[in-house]
């Protein structure tokens, strides 16, 4: 239990909550951020723990310099990332080298470190628009944008690497994760954060396009226990996967709910948790890139990890509005 659990981007939204149940598994644990959109606040309740360490640095830089004297890991959790399908179209080379060429490299020195367990987001972007929905892992991978490109792309690299390495890798294909500690301010943040912060606002919500499209939302806390569960898969009891003989097949791993819910059911449905009138809503152009249909299987998850969601939507947005009403 000594050997520590690297996060990279353990200081932003998803990774807080990540080392918040890794803790809760009793792990040792290593943040590796930049705080490019990361904050230390997220990481406040862990000030004084000597069980966290954190260290500033990029991914892209030399990783086995700064996480000198941290280790031994016993894995590695990467959720450090370029994570805006719009940014990755509008900057398709700044993606690649953070979500591609960083992955692949901080893969290769986990396993030179030792690492047995490297635990990467992917995404939903990989499928591209789906022939069937709820989508299977097993359908094709058709990206429309680079961000979804360079992330199936570093799905096939550490399919490579891990065996070539002895390093086992799972790779699992988020859907769109919401909760306290999202963004709410950023052009590019997700769309629950950006509903619920302009609800609360009294400002009017804008829909890309018709709000026809749907996707798969679920909340980070339900997405933190699905990453504990694949760091910790194969080691314990309860996880009914045997992931020990090697990477699972296949490739990537669906963390959903196997809900889909449009943009316009999902605005209602901020509006209700806010108390707003309903017509308080514009629409805009879609956006370059977007998926129409989006929602998880979740048979697979639930086969090797022994994981199913559990928060629903509506309590899901219930907390997060009221984490939103404490930050003033
Ligand atoms: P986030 O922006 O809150 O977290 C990313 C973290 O990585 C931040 O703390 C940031 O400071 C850090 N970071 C970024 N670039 C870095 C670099 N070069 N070096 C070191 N640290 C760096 O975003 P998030 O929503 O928590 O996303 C976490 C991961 O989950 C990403 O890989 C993202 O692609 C993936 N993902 C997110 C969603 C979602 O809906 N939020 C869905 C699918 C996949
Ligand atoms: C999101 C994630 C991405 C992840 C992917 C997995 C963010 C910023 N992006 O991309 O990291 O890999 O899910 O499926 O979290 N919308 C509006 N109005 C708004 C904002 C958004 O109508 O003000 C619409 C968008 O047009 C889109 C949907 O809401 O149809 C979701 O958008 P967004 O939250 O940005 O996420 P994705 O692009 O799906």
């Amino acid at each position: 239990m000594n050997d520590a659990v690297l996060v990279t981007g353990g200081a932003g939204f998803i990774g807080s909550h990540t080392v918040a149940t890794l803790r809760a598994a009793g792990r040792r644990v290593v943040v590796l951020d930049d705080f490019s959109t990361g904050r230390r606040e997220n990481l406040s309740e862990w000030t004084g723990d000597p069980q966290v360490e954190v260290v500033e640095g990029d991914v892209r830089g030399e990783v086995g310099l700064l996480l000198a004297g941290h280790g031994p890991f016993a894995a590695v959790v990467h959720l450090a990332a370029q994570t805006s399908v719009v940014r990755s179209i509008a900057a398709p080379i700044d993606d690649l080298d953070v979500n591609l060429r960083a992955t692949t490299r901080l893969a290769l020195w986990a396993a030179a470190a030792g690492a047995r367990r490297f635990v990467f987001a992917s995404s939903a972007a990989v499928y591209g628009e789906p022939c069937r929905v709820p989508v299977a892992e097993s359908e094709p991978t058709t990206p429309l944008s680079p961000y979804g490109a360079a992330k199936r792309a570093a799905e096939l690299y550490l399919g490579c690497l891990g065996p070539l390495h002895g390093m086992q890798t799972v790779c699992l294909r988020l859907f769109n994760v919401y909760g306290p500690r999202q963004d709410p301010k950023s052009p590019y943040s997700g769309v629950v954060a950006t509903f619920l912060a302009r609800a609360r606002a009294g400002e009017p919500l804008t829909i890309f396009g018709d709000g026809e499209q749907t996707r798969d939302l679920i909340y980070v806390g339900d997405v933190a226990r699905a990453i504990c569960l694949a760091v910790e898969a194969g080691s314990k009891e309860h996880v009914l996967g045997d992931m020990t003989a090697g990477p699972p097949e296949p490739a990537g791993i669906n963390i959903g709910t196997g809900r889909e819910v449009a943009v316009v059911e999902l605005a209602a449905a901020v509006q209700r948790a806010c108390g707003v009138k309903a017509e308080a809503i514009t629409f805009a152009p879609a956006r370059a890139g977007e998926i129409a249909r989006s929602a998880a299987t979740t048979d697979t998850a639930a086969e090797m990890l022994g994981f199913r969601a559990e928060v629903e939507l509506d309590e899901g947005l219930r907390r997060t509005a009221a984490w939103l009403a404490e930050q003033g």
